[in-house]
């Protein structure tokens, strides 16, 4: 009927197609919301003849007839129509332009802005506190209404895309937040992700984030073909995504059903936006696929109300969800409010409540940590919880067990939350054996039989062993080599398990003596078992590839109590080389000299934490174990980045009274933002002291000290930079 409308693909025209108006792209085109599927089939043909045509002019033989932004428009119509009819993509699609598979691994890519994690709340309370916190961070009436933006936290993994003139140059993990891989060619793979921006407003530079997810649906169905294939089944739509996402080999990837929601973008070359939904909608029309859940918020009760009615019907959206994330619409409000650690104060995760099981505990045993704590740990009948199969539980501590009285042959009551380690939740005692016997805590250590001792002030018991117990090493070496530490490619648990169970690797200086003492070997590594040649030399090359590490990895992979990844760069950041951070930790051993104040002084670092530092470097055989390192390894002095040439680099501010214009928390992320420390309590080293209303003996030790001392008008003055 609508053949004859002007705008219909010309009659006939699939069967008449031939080489010449099959590239006659000048007849005006029908609307992609308007094809049926009988046209979209043929015009998917053109478009993948068209475009391949196109392509050989532009990369073989130089030649285009196009312009880039034809050529683009395209690209464009052809993905329009394909997300429409995903099921009519081709095999032979511009959109599954497949790359080469990587040889060797994922290249390493720091992130122009950190990737952030979300601080999870579980209650309504947690929202309503949240809700004050915002409030009085940004010192708002409690009559101002605080826009939310609500939407639900899907269960994937998170991506960063990078548009350089609107056209895909890069994709991301997200890695450690401020490190991830360079998954370009898997991220091409993916229809819902444009390799060129559609409409306006384009940015000359573009980063977008968002989640990579898998349906329920597509999951089940490549089990069925995993399991048909002989091939092991992945546990949960978010481990097949992320497995296939993280293939060297992007055909395989392009073989996954793999999706992509946008939920945000950083523009240089700025876009003048004020709100969260703005974003949204300009994601939208660039061709991002936005979730169609997501709902503008007034008021608290209007969130809670939200998210019961996602929670009720989680079960019928077709891809995992395990929250909601709300997030403050205000993007000047965001910005002001800023991240504390890993976690933006502007949005936080709202997640559902735990799914739970049934199960029977058929042992106890107890794990040993790298500082010595033992952690009995249940281990279970197998059970599927929410899709993934569980066999083990911690029981946490000795006093829970005691105070539950937690037993071998019990039937419990498991759940999971999120991606934390399942938890015992009840006895269900009405099962429990009669012969059954109540669990006494060992007091000798499992692995090396030192004596088990309680740790005063705490629930911990940490074996006596210390250096000498075997597990607690082999637990330090897994540490060391871990992915924030030294990430050694191919030298994983398993392999140090084995390699220490040997005797080939007892410490971490071992690590690289390894290649030359295999040399001399008369049982060389690959004659072992699952060895050979090139696996060999595959580990050598990894390990002499990390003979150079950044200071703050070095500081966290030695193991210290207490210290990790942030903490760690706390330090490197502080003392800027290992020289200077050992030796200021040796001299803070004297708690009257100048470097344990300094080391106290630092925000971020406690009592107790300064405690493990010290008495790490008191050990005598860490100190060798160091010592022994140091020999192999070059340890680079922290570099300071960007933000550290920023207006107060290098000096530290100490707040004390209340502000009038802004909450104490503003004032100290305003102080960060410009470079400068916040600490606690004044000492030589203070540049200045703000002081505002009722401000008590900071500002006498202030005078005392001869430091400089602001009001808070003074303050604001040299925070905008006057
Ligand atoms: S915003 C600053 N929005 O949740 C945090 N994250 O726990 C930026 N996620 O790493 C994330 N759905 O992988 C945001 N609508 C959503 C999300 C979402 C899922 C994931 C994301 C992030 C993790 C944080």
């Amino acid at each position: 009927m609508s053949q004859t409308k002007q705008g219909r693909l010309p009659k006939n025209y699939y069967r008449d197609m031939d080489k010449e108006n099959m590239l006659d792209y000048s007849y005006v085109e029908v609307l992609v919301e308007e094809l049926t599927p009988l046209e979209a089939v043929i015009e998917l043909e053109r478009l993948a003849k068209v475009i391949a045509y196109h392509d050989e002019l532009y990369f073989q033989k130089d030649t285009p007839e196009i312009s880039d932004a034809s050529y683009d428009a395209l690209v464009i119509r052809n993905r329009k129509i394909e997300l429409r009819f995903p099921e009519l993509r081709r095999a032979d699609s511009p959109t599954r332009r497949i790359g080469a598979p990587l040889a060797s691994g994922f290249r390493k890519v720091k992130h122009r802005s950190a990737m952030l994690s979300l601080e999870n709340a579980f209650t309504n309370t947690d929202i309503y506190d949240f809700f004050d916190r915002v409030r009085r961070f940004l010192n708002l009436s409690a009559e101002e209404e605080i826009g939310v933006v609500a939407e639900p936290k899907i269960d994937g993994l998170s991506a960063s895309l990078h548009y350089q003139q609107g056209r895909l140059r890069l994709g991301a993990t997200r890695g450690d937040g401020s490190e991830g891989e360079d998954i370009t060619e898997n991220i091409k793979t993916i229809l819902d992700i444009p390799m060129v921006l559609e409409g306006e407003n384009i940015p000359e530079s573009l980063e977008v984030r968002g989640e990579v997810y898998m349906c329920r649906d597509d999951f089940f169905a490549l089990n069925e073909r995993r399991l048909q294939a002989d091939e092991a089944h992945f546990a949960n739509p978010r481990n097949a995504a992320a497995g296939s996402l993280r293939q060297l080999n992007p055909q395989i990837t392009a073989s996954r059903p793999l999706k992509f929601f946008a939920y945000g973008f950083d523009a240089l070359s700025g876009l003048a936006l004020t709100e969260h939904t703005q974003i949204l909608s300009q994601l939208k029309r660039w061709g991002f696929v936005v979730n169609s859940e997501i709902r503008f918020c007034h008021s608290p009760i209007q969130i809670l109300d939200y998210y019961s009615s996602i929670a009720q019907r989680r079960i019928e959206l077709p891809y995992d969800i395990d929250g909601v994330v709300y997030k403050i619409n205000n993007l000047e409000w965001q910005q002001r409010l800023g991240s504390v650690g890993r976690t933006p104060r502007h949005a936080i995760a709202h997640k559902f409540a735990a799914e739970k099981a049934e199960t029977i505990i058929e042992n106890i045993d107890l794990q040993i940590g790298r500082t010595g704590v033992l952690t009995p740990v249940a281990w279970l009948k197998p059970v599927n919880v929410g899709g993934v199969i569980v066999s083990r539980a911690s029981l946490h501590n000795a006093d829970e067990i005691k105070r539950r009285d937690v037993r071998v042959g019990d039937t419990v009551i498991i759940q999971r939350a999120g991606d934390v380690i399942p938890q015992v939740l009840e006895v269900v005692m009405a099962k429990r054996p009669l012969d059954s016997q109540t669990f006494i805590f060992p007091d000798a250590c499992p692995s090396c039989g030192s004596l088990v001792e309680q740790i005063p002030g705490e629930v911990a018991r940490r074996c006596s062993g210390g250096l000498i117990c075997a597990e607690q090493a082999a637990e330090r070496l897994k540490h060391f080599v871990s992915r924030d530490a030294f990430d050694i490619e191919g030298l994983g648990i398993r392999n140090i398990e084995t390699f220490f169970a040997d005797g080939l690797i007892k410490n971490p200086a071992d690590i690289f003596t390894l290649e030359q003492r295999d040399k001399g070997s008369l049982t060389p590594l690959r004659c072992k078992e699952g060895w050979g040649g090139q696996s060999t030399q595959n580990l050598f090359a990894a390990i002499n590839k990390r003979r150079t590490i950044p200071l703050n990895r070095f500081i966290y992979a030695l193991g210290i109590s207490q210290i990790g990844v942030v903490t760690a760069k706390l330090l490197a950041k502080h003392y800027l080389s290992f020289d200077s951070l050992q030796h200021s930790m040796m001299s803070a051993a004297d708690s009257t000299a100048e470097a344990y104040q300094e080391l106290l002084s630092m925000d971020g670092i406690g009592q107790s934490t300064a405690v493990d530092l010290i008495y790490f470097f008191q050990e005598p055989h860490n100190i060798d174990i160091v010592k022994q390192l140091l020999e192999q390894i070059q340890v680079e002095d922290f570099q300071l980045e960007v933000s550290d040439h920023l207006p107060l680099a290098g000096q530290t501010v100490v707040f004390t009274g209340s502000l009038k214009m802004m909450s104490r928390a503003e004032a100290k992320a305003t102080a960060e933002r410009l470079g400068a420390k916040v600490a606690g309590s004044v000492s030589k080293k203070t540049n200045f002291v703000v002081v505002g209303a009722d401000a008590g003996s900071k500002a006498k030790a202030a005078t005392e000290f001869g430091v400089q001392v602001l009001n808070e008008d003074d303050w604001n003055r040299m925070a905008q930079g006057e």
